[in-house]
Order: structure tokens, then C-alpha cells, then sequence
């Protein structure tokens, strides 16, 4: 009834037949490896609690007023300390800016910078909320496909210098270097290096998205690509909802005083700041070690439970098929067999009792049709273990139709 009235960009959003079809999961017996939830075991309830007492007891003037668009400026002290802690260093508040969890910072940097028309380039696959809000914006997409380290870099430089040799230029590259979702790899530091090095040569900037960060369980995290940043071309996000709470909807921006000051104009027209109490229970959550502290036991529950995924896979799915090792994060992201579309297979899935998200939805040009999401951070491990159980089952079956 509305559709008349609804503005162009209004227009582009579309609810997906995936969305629709997940939702009818809800309620009934299908175990659902298609979400993307924290394991709620993570959060530091107990710790929470107890900020929240001292905070109302003794800050509640400012922690329940309206305060600066770019955050409170002591939590963004904090914003710097912790950025510290995945190796940034040689920056000071005026470079933070605190967002409504890292989709709002996605939602404000891509509407600051990306004008209809402009090259953006993304990886293949690439997250699908960013994809989404990168979409509104009508750019060009240039994908470049993931391989089991990250981007393909030379399929990068490849695709940048014939932008070039057209006259033309990128504006963009938006890009997941560690426990990349969804397809679960990490990049090295040579190659973080190097990426930078391209987008310097060709002058764009580098959107970089640090969720999982701090969700390495196996081996050291790398140092994001802006800790090598020495031109301002790195920005930089990352998010408290997997290492706090989602719930607090609290994420924050690294990045030149410039953009920030942008962002701060940007911000004001969305919801004037992000809401003060969140930012006071982060802030105390860091000065008291609540987040160093309960990285280990994260670390411990993923670890595990990606664990028992890879196991089922190992024995259910077709041999023909391949799948992510991640060593982070909360996803594997699988390859199978090319005559399979996980979009069509879907419903049958739904029918034997399993969930999981198309891999189509991931691409910017919506190929990788045999590809599938896999959530293992919040399902229960006996979950885990009958959901691939179930979904290789699927799979057989449809290959022998
Ligand atoms: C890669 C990536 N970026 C950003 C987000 C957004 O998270 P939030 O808005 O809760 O910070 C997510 C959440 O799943 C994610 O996986």
C-alpha cells in the first residue's frame, strides 16, 4: 500500500525469501546453524550487575544523560586502551568515535563515503549486513574472491589497475582480515602488509572489520591491517557484542580526526550519541579487566564447539566437498559439490529438522550458490552434532536425486 510513497533507497530494501523462510524455523523443531548469536554462557552476567550498581550509584548524572555525539570522552580513553590491546597504537581519543554496535559504524561510513556509481570492492564472499548497507548505496562492486588466506591479492591488484588504466578509481575496499564471516579465514601479516601497500599505490581507503579480533582460539591474532596504517588510510571498526554483551549495542571507530569529524556531523542527523549508560558499563568492563579477563573462557567455549562442528563435517558431508578451518570467530563456511544450490535445498533442509544460511546472499553478484553458512557459537554441542548430522543427510540425498 505504501510502495508508492517509499523513497528510491527505501526501495532497494527488500526482506530476503531466505529471511522468511529462517523464520518459520522459529518455534519449531529445526536446529538452527543459520544464526549468528553469541553462546549467552559468554556473558559476564555477575560482573554486569555489579558495574550497573556502581555506575547508577555513582556516576548516574552522566551515565543516564544525553551526552557527545563521538562517545563520553573518558570511555573514549578506553576506546584507545583496548585498541591497544589488538596492537594500534600511536593514536589518542580524537581518533574513536562510540557506534550503535559496528553495523552503525558500517551504516555511517559507507553513507559518508560511497556515492552511486563509485568502485567499492569487497571480498567473496563478505558479510552480508555490510554487503546490505553497501547496497543502498549503488556503488560498483569489484569482488575478489576469499582463498583459504584471505583476499586473493593478486586478483586485487589485477582488478584495481584495470580500474586504473580506465581512468578510473577505486573509492573502497571494505574488508574482514581475521575469522573472516563468513567464510571463517584469517589473513597473515604478509599479506596485511601488502594489501595496504595496494591501497596506497592506488590511493583508496580500507574499511577494516575487526569483530572477531579478540576470537582467535588458536594461535596469536594477528595485528589489524591499521596497526601498519601510517597515511590515515585505514578505518578501522570493531564491536563489544562478542566480547561483552550485543545486547549493550555498543561498537567503536579507529580512525583519522578528519572522518571522525564527519562521522560526528553524520551521527547527529541518526540519534544524536550512542546511549550513555552502554558506554559507562563497557568503560568500567575494560578499567576492571571484566573483558581481559573472560577472553580466555570465550576462547575455550568456540574453540570447543568449532571443534565439534568440524568433526561432524569431517564424517557426514560428501568427501567431495570443502569447508573452512577457522581458527576464530563463530562460523565455517562450506563449498559443496557444484550441481547443489543450498538456496533451493534450503526448504528440504527446514523439512529434516536443520537451518543454515545460503552462501549467495555473501556475494556482492549472489554466485556461490553451492556455498552454505554455519553457525557454531550458539547452538548446544549435541546441536551441533545432529544439525550437521541432519544437514549431511540433506545433502546426500540431494545429490542422488
Ligand atoms: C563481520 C561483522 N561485522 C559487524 C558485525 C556487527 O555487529 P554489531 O553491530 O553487533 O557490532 C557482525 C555481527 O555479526 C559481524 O559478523
Amino acid at each position: 500500500m505504501f510502495e508508492r510513497f517509499l523513497s528510491k533507497e527505501t526501495s532497494y530494501l527488500r526482506t530476503s525469501e531466505i529471511r522468511d523462510l529462517l523464520k518459520l524455523t522459529e518455534g519449531r523443531n529445526v536446529i538452527s546453524l543459520a544464526g549468528g548469536l553469541p553462546d549467552p554462557q559468554t556473558f559476564p552476567v555477575e560482573e554486569i550487575k555489579k558495574i550497573i550498581n556502581d555506575v547508577l550509584f555513582n556516576n548516574s548524572d552522566k551515565a543516564l544523560q544525553y551526552t557527545a555525539t563521538p562517545g563520553i570522552s573518558e570511555f573514549r580513553k578506553e576506546l584507545v586502551n583496548i585498541s591497544r590491546m589488538r596492537g594500534i597504537t600511536g593514536i589518542n581519543e580524537n581518533n574513536t568515535f562510540a557506534t550503535v554496535g559496528s553495523q552503525e559504524a558500517l551504516f555511517m561510513l559507507f553513507n559518508i563515503l560511497v556515492d552511486p556509481g563509485d568502485n567499492v570492492i569487497v571480498e567473496a564472499p563478505t558479510y552480508l549486513a555490510a554487503l546490505n548497507v553497501i547496497r543502498t548505496r549503488r556503488p560498483n562492486f569489484i569482488s575478489v574472491t576469499v582463498t583459504e588466506n584471505g583476499p586473493d591479492l593478486e586478483e586485487l591488484e589485477r582488478k584495481v589497475k584495470d580500474i586504473t588504466n580506465n581512468g578510473k578509481k577505486v573509492k573502497l575496499m571494505y574488508v574482514i582480515p581475521t575469522a573472516q564471516n563468513p567464510a571463517g579465514t584469517t589473513m597473515n601479516i604478509e599479506d596485511r602488509k601488502r594489501l595496504l601497500e595496494i591501497a596506497s599505490k592506488y590511493d583508496f581507503l580500507v574499511v577494516e572489520d575487526d569483530a572477531y579480533g579478540f576470537l582467535v582460539f588458536e594461535g596469536e591474532s594477528p595485528p589489524p591491517i591499521k596497526a601498519f596504517d601510517k597515511e590515515g588510510r585505514v578505518i578501522y571498526t570493531s564491536t563489544f557484542s562478542k566480547i561483552l554483551a550485543p545486547g549493550l549495542r555498543l561498537g567503536w571507530v579507529v580512525a583519522h580526526e578528519d572522518l571522525i569529524r564527519e562521522m560526528e556531523l553524520y551521527k547527529q542527523n541518526i540519534d544524536l550519541h550512542t546511549p550513555s549508560l552502554s558506554q559507562y558499563i563497557a568503560m568500567e568492563a575494560i578499567r576492571r579487566g571484566v573483558i581481559q579477563n573472560n577472553l580466555p573462557k570465550i576462547r575455550r567455549i568456540y574453540k570447543e564447539k568449532r571443534d565439534i562442528m568440524l568433526e561432524a563435517i569431517q564424517e557426514y558431508f560428501p568427501k567431495d566437498s570443502r569447508w573452512s578451518k577457522p581458527v576464530g570467530g563463530m562460523f565455517v563456511f562450506a563449498w559443496l559439490p557444484s550441481r547443489i544450490d543450498t538456496t533451493k535445498m534450503l526448504e528440504k533442509a527446514l523439512q529434516k529438522g536443520v537451518a543454515y544460511v545460503p552462501g549467495s546472499s555473501f556475494y556482492a553478484d549472489y554466485s556461490g550458490r553451492n556455498t552454505m553458512r554455519l553457525n557454531f557459537s550458539y547452538p548446544k554441542k549435541e546441536e551441533l552434532t545432529e544439525g550437521i548430522k541432519r544437514l549431511g543427510q540433506v545433502i546426500k540425498e540431494e545429490l542422488s536425486t
